[in-house]
């Protein structure tokens, strides 16, 4: 039985193109055996018909402030009091504000004023007005007054720009309602996810070593999210500063053969993303002794390739997780070198980063990423790094649901 059979979900619409998508999330709502409510505002309908809205429901479309009806029969208080959580989507720009601010000059900003519930909120609009500081400011109160928010994503938009605003695709929104009724059980409850993070270091004597400038922000900010979604996380990780997540298994390494090492402990498992920086190579033969200065010179290291880990995990046949994530960090033809890792290392997905010293990746808690399947590309950001992890546990979540 679906997580969400016998919940009731009261539903904004307001009006913008996206309206069209939430005839899908009423669906795909109705379809996981969820009773959907809906309030649309009067921009709304001019995207979508009441009557549509109405027969997928299978319930009347509330509308109106000021209905006699309807105030005799439940009123506006009772619209959210039945609900077990309010999602507003599309939030335009313009309902936002309205939250943000505590206006109530219509049926839908009145009961998102007087809920007592969790209200998530789907944003979606012009690039332009997603980006202003007016939106960012009301974001910012909608946030700190406890509103969950999910997207917008990035892409091509309905008025011809290409940017972020466009809403949340139906799928990631369920997920992010499943998140938000069973926080304690979580979209990802009973499965297991093996996450790599951080560098690796490579001995070259018992003093010395080669590594590289990862601070595993990322990969730890991603394995909190998944901990968050209800996953049993296994975090393999190399030498970092950052704090372990709570409800997060570590296990810590320091070479990339003793990180192969400890994910093949792991395995099976749902879904694996490896973020970790591996050093590619390592000194073929690590000095028991410290190496002296004697006399004759500098030392000549010769290296050896370390194995790949990712590529191992992608391609061990029954045992390959439902779901492979990669991560690409790149400095030159990111989008090029990324589908070539696709590929070549057998995986579902690439994170694509710009690592150019002046993108301040390494070490930063900024992101700009770029999500690369077959399919497509999807570009996220500048994000920081925890709502990169949190989309894209979200993005994996819907992906895996499906999935025995
Ligand atoms: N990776 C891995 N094991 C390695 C090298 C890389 O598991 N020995 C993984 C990384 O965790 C990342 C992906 O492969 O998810 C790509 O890593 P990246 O450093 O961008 O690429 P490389 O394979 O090292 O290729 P190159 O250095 O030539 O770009």
């Amino acid at each position: 039985m679906s997580k969400l059979a016998d919940k009731t979900i009261l539903l904004i619409i307001s009006g913008g193109i996206a309206a069209y998508k939430s005839l899908e999330l009423i669906r795909l709502l109705k379809t996981a055996g969820v009773r959907v409510r809906v309030i649309m505002t009067r921009a709304a309908k001019e995207f979508v018909s009441p009557l549509t809205v109405a027969s997928l429901t299978g319930e009347k479309v509330h509308d109106e402030l000021f209905n006699l009806t309807d105030e005799i029969e439940m009123g506006h208080i009772e619209l959210s009091r039945a609900a077990d959580l309010l999602v507003v989507a599309p939030a335009t720009a313009d309902l936002m504000a309205k939250m943000a601010h505590g206006h109530a000059d219509d049926l839908a900003s009145t009961t998102l004023l007087a809920t007592d519930k969790q209200v998530l909120i789907a944003p979606a609009m012009n690039v332009r007005m997603w980006t202003h500081a007016a939106t960012a400011r009301n974001l910012a109160k909608l946030k700190r007054d406890g509103a969950l928010v999910i997207g917008p994503n990035e892409g091509e938009m309905a008025c011809g720009e290409f940017g972020p605003g466009r809403m949340a695709e139906p799928a990631e929104i369920v997920v992010a309602i499943e998140t938000a009724l069973t926080s304690k059980t979580g979209a990802l409850v009973g499965k297991k996810v093996l996450i790599t993070a951080g560098p690796t270091r490579e001995a070259i004597d018992p003093v010395r070593y080669i590594s590289n400038h990862s601070s595993g922000k990322q990969g730890y900010a991603i394995a909190e999210a998944a901990a968050r979604l209800g996953a049993d996380v296994a975090l393999v990780s190399g030498p970092v500063e950052v704090p372990a997540p709570a409800g997060v298994r570590m296990v810590a390494v320091q070479s990339a053969v003793d990180m192969l090492a400890a994910c093949e402990r792991e395995l099976p498992c749902d879904i694996a993303i490896f973020a970790a920086a591996v050093a590619d190579w390592r000194v073929a033969d690590e000095a028991t002794q410290k190496i002296k200065k004697d006399g004759k010179g500098v030392p000549a290291l010769k290296f050896v390739e370390n194995p790949d880990i990712l590529k191992t995990i992608a391609k061990r046949g029954s045992q390959r997780p439902g779901l492979v994530v990669g991560f690409a960090a790149e400095t030159e033809n990111l989008i090029e070198n990324a589908r070539d890792k696709l590929s070549k290392k057998g995986c579902d997905l690439i994170v694509a980063n710009d690592v150019s010293k002046d993108k301040n990746v390494f070490g930063g808690d900024q992101n700009s990423v770029h999500l690369v399947t077959a399919s497509g590309v999807d570009n996220w950001g500048p994000l920081s790094k925890h709502d990169v992890a949190q989309r894209l546990m979200g993005r994996l979540a819907s992906l895996v649901k499906g999935q025995p």
